[in-house]
């Protein structure tokens, strides 16, 4: 049976029937409704009572359904919400009033209600119409077969957590043992963008970013992370903790950003479920808790959410954020010599990317067609590189620029390649991101001089491994790397060779072990590969060269011969 297209049980549909009259007023079955299951204004309006009135009388009407991934909408099974809540009541949690700022069908509250005997008053708050009658409807079915259960003031709230107004319920918080619970939806800001969603906070630079990190990157962002800060900012001085399922980047962010955003929350911890089967999704994902009210502290202990088998800590020691503090050889973190590079950014690989088929080129759309070598130059991607050496790349790519935002007028120069381009405009045109908004038509993004080197060290963003591959020019023309790798550029063999080496010490690959978090998308960042500092490893080694020297004289004037 569903109302408000809400599952209701047989039980909420007796209950229901039995009680709901059109000729009712509203404030008359509210009265009611809050004695039976706690819920205050459980029809927000006359015109809800009627509706429900009509139809528990006609067949019931089926509401539109809205966008499961624009609100990022995997709920909670009500087996690990309640779990959930017995490993908080373990750790001798008891709280008097409780926040599910993003409640969906309630399974968090239910498992609230199930555990904790001395809450005051439950505060849910959901988006989604639906699911806020649905979360209504699981809590009257609670009560009608727990009818000697204590029933908290229960308010469930249809709001969008971005604009609302948090100032009422802190003011009645005082000194009462608060817990923030739930699991804030699993989406990002750019898949929001994407889908032209504008289930996003006003605020959508949150962090901050400048320029090009703004628009892509860096600049992407967790609605979970959002909602997670900016509970933690309104009630981090209340007595209490937080308690959320959310993803395992987002949990690193937060971390990442602790000192200085100086969250009064300590005693954090990393319970690992698994969201296959929890949630039938292969993306990492953990229960975060944390205390309120404490002196920051900004390290974490990961353990396994089932067994509660300890794991390692991570965060920030010693002024070094690492993924994991036991073993971790920290002594060459430093700044990296040599500027790590992001291969092109082109966001057009069925036009831009290029296999060579006889005397012809073949692209992705399976057209075959001859234009000028001159723009053509071998490609590698990430899965090119599981080699230490690069093999001759099976692509190639046309570089349109020598220079981010270079003039691309200059493509007339080669008649056929610039006839391809102009034939496959609307490829370019329909590119999302907008960091090609009112660029010059053909542009790409992560080109310099440095993409022209002879020779290059590279690795791939994506994959899990730590080597390091080195790529030489073919026929006199410098590879490039698509966006997915990251690399640094030598104009001698000798110089790569010997940084190459550096790279694939057991030194650094420990190194980059204890700062690299593997369940990121990219385990390997530039951010990552900036910390190595490749003078120290030749230290530790026992190794002299004059490389090190020879860079720091050409810095000296001015000349940076390398990046
Ligand atoms: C991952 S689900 C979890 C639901 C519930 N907390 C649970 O654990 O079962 C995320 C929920 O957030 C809701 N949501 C998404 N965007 C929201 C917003 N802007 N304001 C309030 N709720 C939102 C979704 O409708 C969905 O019910």
């Amino acid at each position: 049976m569903r109302l408000f297209d809400a599952d209701i049980s047989d039980s909420v549909f007796l209950f229901l029937k039995s009680k709901i009259s059109a000729n009712e007023t509203v404030g008359k079955a509210n009265r009611l409704f809050q004695m039976a299951c706690g819920i205050r204004d459980f029809f927000a309006h006359d015109s809800e009572l009627q509706q429900a009135a009509e139809e528990l009388k006609d067949n019931p009407i089926n509401m539109v359904c809205e966008s499961r991934a624009e609100y990022g909408d995997f709920q909670t099974n009500q087996a690990l919400a309640n779990l959930v809540a017995k490993k908080l009541q373990t750790n001798n949690i008891d709280p008097k009033i409780v926040i599910e700022p993003t409640c969906g069908k309630g399974n968090f509250i239910l498992a609230v209600l199930n555990t904790f005997e001395n809450v005051e008053k439950i505060y849910g708050i959901e988006v989604q119409t639906k699911y806020t009658w649905q979360a209504k409807f699981n809590i009257l079915d609670f009560f009608l077969h727990n009818p000697n259960r204590t029933k908290p003031e229960i308010h469930i709230i249809h709001s969008n957590i971005f604009a609302f107004n948090f100032h009422p319920i802190k003011s009645i918080i005082g000194k009462k043992e608060l817990l923030i619970i739930g699991n804030p939806p699993w989406v990002t800001n750019s898949a929001l963008s994407a889908m032209d969603s504008n289930n996003l906070p006003i605020k959508s630079n949150f962090k901050q970013y400048k320029g090009l990190d703004a628009m892509t990157g860096k600049g992407n962002f967790d609605i979970a992370e959002y909602i997670t800060l900016d509970l933690l900012r309104n009630f981090g001085q209340f007595d209490g903790n937080m308690a959320f399922l959310v993803k395992n980047t987002v949990i690193k962010n937060i971390l990442y950003d602790l000192p200085k955003l100086k969250l009064p929350i300590a005693n954090l911890k990393k319970e690992n479920i698994d969201s296959k089967k929890e949630f039938d999704v292969s993306v990492d994902a953990s229960l975060f808790s944390c205390q309120l009210n404490k002196e920051t502290e900004c390290s974490c202990q990961e353990s396994d959410f089932y067994t509660s088998e300890t794991k390692c800590n991570f965060g920030w020691k010693n002024g070094k954020f690492l993924s994991d503090f036991s073993g971790a050889n920290i002594d060459i973190d430093g700044i990296s010599p040599f500027e790590w590079r992001q291969g092109v950014k082109h966001d057009c690989s069925k036009v831009m990317e290029l296999e060579s088929d006889d005397d012809c080129f073949r692209n992705k759309l399976g057209e075959k067609f001859k234009i000028e070598n001159d723009l053509v130059y071998p490609l590698l991607k990430s899965s090119d590189l599981k080699f230490k050496r690069a093999e001759p790349t099976r692509k190639k790519i046309i570089i349109t620029q020598k220079y981010v935002g270079q003039n691309t007028s200059y493509i007339q120069k080669y008649p056929l390649t610039f006839e391809y381009l102009n034939n496959h405009i609307d490829y370019f045109q329909k590119r999302k991101s907008s960091i090609y908004k009112g660029k010059c038509d053909f542009s790409i993004f992560g080109i310099g001089d440095y993409s022209f080197k002879p020779y290059k060290i590279a690795i791939s963003g994506l994959y899990k491994t730590f080597h390091f591959c080195l790529v030489k020019s073919q026929d006199d023309k410098p590879v490039m790397l698509d966006d997915t790798c990251y690399f640094i550029g030598f104009d001698t063999l000798e110089h790569a060779e010997y940084v190459w080496k550096l790279l694939n010490t057991e030194i650094v690959t420990d190194f980059l072990k204890s700062i690299s978090f593997k369940d990121s998308k990219r385990m390997i960042t530039k951010d990552v590969l900036m910390r190595i500092d490749l003078r120290k490893v030749a230290q530790l080694r026992g190794e002299q060269t004059s490389l090190f020297a020879e860079i720091d004289k050409r810095k000296e004037s001015q000349l940076d011969l390398f990046s």
